[in-house]
């Protein structure tokens, strides 16, 4: 696991000219002024509430420009990327400046998103302070905003030139953002067999942070292989949509990676000792529910599915199955619509 001391461990994205370093650590935020460089003026992009990582000791004599977001997915909007790119213009920042992004994984998003299309790019530095902002958002460069017809809709692949996870900022994680961060971690679980949570705070984010960096260097723009980081995504994002987002993010992955299980099953690709290891990871483990709740008929699911990035040629999932998880793309909308139906919460 790349270069290493007891507080502080250091994994590269490798990307060739575009690899960067992901610190991960107590007080890893002392880190950040060697990923600014020569940048004169910085925006830290940040939302109330979020900790104030970023102090005047941690950027020099640069210029800082204080720009917050709304908070929750109604803002991860194009309205907020604009209001971003005016802040950003008025500041008067060049392709030489830097944006900083604190917060959890809606702000790296967007001020991804917004930093990718300023000036045709410029450079961003990621600090997450969620626990899924770090061991998922903030590493591999996807950013983007939500549409009315469903979540990340629009965005670009633009690669941080760092990231910075200083886990002295979990220490007042709510409860339920914690759980958040569990439903990626219950991910990688099934990715790649991990009992992450054996490991030590620090070790477990770092070793998520390390199994996501090497699929992403195998498929940067998710050509393939890349899509297995969306194991239980396919339902999850229908019943955040759906459920206009009172579902957050991770606690719909654990449902979703049930689903999946139960999917899987249903097309004969795994037995049911299987699908009973992913009930008993999702809510024995990580404390997750994995009960799919009643929040829109089968049919608006089904619809929200279908529109999902992934889907290539009809229904795409990522399915577990004799050769690992892996996506299938084609997967027969009947089953999943009776399978659906007999799994919904009512
Ligand atoms: N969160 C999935 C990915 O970064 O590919």
């Amino acid at each position: 696991m790349g270069e290493s001391t007891p507080a502080l461990t250091t994994v590269t994205v490798d990307l060739g000219d575009r690899s960067y370093p992901v610190h991960v650590g107590h007080g890893a935020i002392s880190r950040l002024e060697g990923l600014i460089g020569e940048a004169r003026t910085v925006a830290v992009v940040s939302q109330d509430g979020i900790p104030n990582l970023v102090n005047p000791a941690v950027l020099g004599d640069r210029r800082v420009e204080r720009l917050t977001i709304g908070r929750g997915e109604v803002a991860k909007t194009l309205s907020t990327v604009g209001d971003l790119c005016s802040g950003f213009a008025a500041a008067g920042m060049n392709r030489a400046d830097v944006v900083i992004a604190v917060g959890g994984g809606m702000v790296t998003d967007v001020a991804g998103f917004a930093a990718s299309a300023f000036h045709r790019g410029i450079d961003v530095v990621h600090v997450p302070t969620t626990l899924l902002g770090m061991v998922d958002a903030a590493i591999g460069g996807k950013t983007g905003v939500n549409l009315p017809e469903g979540k990340n809709l629009v965005g670009a692949f633009w690669q941080p030139r760092g990231v910075i996870c200083d886990v002295d900022a979990l220490a007042t994680l709510p409860d339920r953002e914690v759980r958040c961060g569990n439903g990626e971690m219950a991910k990688y679980h099934f990715l790649t067999g991990d009992d992450l949570a054996a490991l030590d705070e620090v070790t477990r984010i770092a070793r998520c942070v390390e199994i996501k960096a090497e699929v992403v260097a195998s498929d940067e723009r998710e050509g393939g292989r890349r899509a297995i980081l969306n194991y239980g995504h396919t339902l999850a994002h229908a019943l955040e949509t759906a459920s206009a987002h009172d579902l957050a993010h991770g606690e719909a992955v654990g449902i979703g990676l049930v689903f999946a299980a139960e999917l899987a099953r249903a097309l004969g690709r795994i037995d049911a000792e299987r699908v009973d290891a992913h009930r008993e990871v999702v809510e024995g483990l990580y404390g997750l529910g994995a009960d799919i709740p009643d929040v829109a008929p089968v049919s608006e699911l089904m619809a929200l599915m279908g529109r999902d990035k992934k889907a290539i040629g009809g229904l795409t999932f990522v399915l577990d199955g004799p050769n690992g998880v892996e996506p299938v793309a084609g997967v027969d909308p009947v089953t999943v619509a009776d399978l659906l139906g007999s799994l919904v919460r009512r």
